[in-house]
């Protein structure tokens, strides 16, 4: 017995050796310079990513060391050069894409349209549900939006004076779901109705977050913890559940669907669903606080904003400015493009301190051209006109004068910036969460 573990011992650490040989020496990638250790084994990544909780500021001290293009991973190469990125995301009439799922493919998506890995069924899937979310169609169910911003507002009206406490990030989750869920399923969640919020609707989210990098290094976790049952989960471990909570909400509105909605089959409810979700997770939420706090934090900018804001929503709220109309004001559209651009810390530049500024008159034209929240190129975010529309409206109405007295209680910078990489940027661990006082 003894004899035979030991075989199988020698033979399983020869093999590791071949490959370690294999991905330094042999690798088409062994020449791309980086610390030795990272083209040896993805471990590395893994190792940072779960202890550090900080691999892109990790990758970021990488490009400091090695230069422009570096190799993370063993079958990874990164590219740290914005004239670079339109190379590399295209459209469908330049080059095909095809995109490796696997760092996701632990997160129990895999039928999700975004991480489909051949180009021809991508498109194949997209197509619908992106047609779903063209810009007409967004517009044409306008009316729901403002009914959203309606209730949210009025919510915080009721606090006037009352210098009480709000996590106004719990008020944003449950305004960007009860869209996104009307949108898609034709059905009125409410969670805005909910007491502060529907905060679990908020925390199932954030759980999620959070455990993404584990499931993403470790994916037969997230297959095992399918087994386990959710009040079991919850008190081992109360944001594995919430991820799994956030699966089953998705699984239980496609039984809703498959009964009574006739206008779609079921494989793509289940596709839009998932794929808009992600969406939500990766742009929508960070940026509404994101913004909020960066517009609070300086007077200045929130004068300019009031200020532009004013005569729009001067109706407000038996007249809900429209999106096509918001648009046009530059100031505000300042402040969500730089809200945006701070979110995406893909790009891996996230300490830059927001300057609306930067976006008004004659800006240096790389700007836009390296402006890219929602990515580009055949694989762009399906949710963004949605996206763009929420945000919108729901500033407007936010930062209208003399609308609400707000102000910071107790939340910080570290508390909002994405800095912690869960698919999507997060704030750190531990973070306080987007408080604000109103009074
Ligand atoms: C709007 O969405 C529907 C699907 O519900 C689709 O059939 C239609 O083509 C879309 N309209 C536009 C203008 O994209
Ligand atoms: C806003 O609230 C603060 C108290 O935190 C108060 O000092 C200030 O006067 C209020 N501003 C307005 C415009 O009501």
């Amino acid at each position: 017995m003894g004899g035979v573990l030991g075989c199988l011992l020698t033979a399983w650490i020869i093999y590791n050796v071949l490959v370690v040989i294999g991905r330094l020496y042999l690798s088409p990638l062994s020449k791309i310079p980086g610390p030795r250790l990272a083209a040896a084994t993805p471990w590395y990544e893994t190792f940072v990513d779960l202890w550090y909780n900080n691999f892109p500021d990790a990758l970021a001290d990488m490009h400091k060391k090695y230069g422009p293009i570096v190799r993370p991973t063993p079958w990874e190469v990164s590219i740290n050069d914005p004239d670079y990125y339109n190379e590399v995301y295209v459209t469908a009439g330049k080059r095909r894409t095809n995109y490796d799922a696997g760092s996701r493919s632990g997160l129990g998506m895999q039928d999700a349209i975004a991480i489909t890995k051949d180009h021809d069924t991508h498109e194949l899937r997209r197509k619908p549900v992106a047609n779903f979310f063209s810009r007409p169609n967004v517009t044409r169910v306008e009316s729901r939006i403002s009914d959203e911003v309606r209730l949210l507002d009025a919510k915080l009206c009721r606090l006037k004076g009352t210098g009480s406490i709000l996590s106004l990030d719990h008020a944003f989750t449950a305004y960007a779901g009860d869209i996104v869920v009307q949108f898609t399923c034709a059905e009125h969640p409410r969670l805005l109705d909910g007491p502060d919020f529907t905060p679990q609707w908020h925390k199932s989210i954030c759980g999620d977050l959070n455990v993404v990098p584990l499931f993403r290094h470790i994916g037969w976790l997230s297959n095992l913890a399918r087994f386990v049952p959710v009040g079991l989960l919850r008190a081992l471990n109360p944001e594995v559940a919430g991820f799994r909570l956030f699966t089953l909400v998705g699984e239980g509105q496609i039984d809703k669907i498959k009964k009574g909605v006739a206008r779609e089959d079921e494989k793509e409810g289940l596709e839009k669903k998932q794929s808009v979700f992600h969406d939500i997770l990766r742009s929508d939420l960070p940026t509404s606080s994101l913004i909020t706090y960066f517009v609070l934090a300086d007077p200045e900018v929130k004068k300019r904003l009031e200020e532009e804001l004013k005569d729009i929503t001067a109706g407000f709220p038996e007249v809900v400015p429209r999106w096509a109309e918001l648009e046009k004001l530059p100031y505000l559209q300042a402040c969500i493009k730089e809200g945006l651009r701070i979110n995406r810390f893909f790009r891996r530049n996230p300490r830059i301190s927001p300057d609306p500024e930067c976006w008004i008159g004659d800006y240096d034209p790389r700007m836009s051209r390296n402006f890219v929240p929602f990515t580009k190129g055949s694989r762009n975010c399906l949710g963004m006109n949605l996206g763009w529309a929420e945000l919108y409206v729901c500033l407007a109405a936010l930062f209208r004068p003399g609308g609400h007295n707000m102000s910071l209680a107790g939340t910080d910078e570290s508390d909002i910036v994405p800095i912690f990489d869960g698919d999507v940027g997060a704030p750190k661990r531990g973070s306080k969460g987007f408080n604000v006082r109103f009074d």
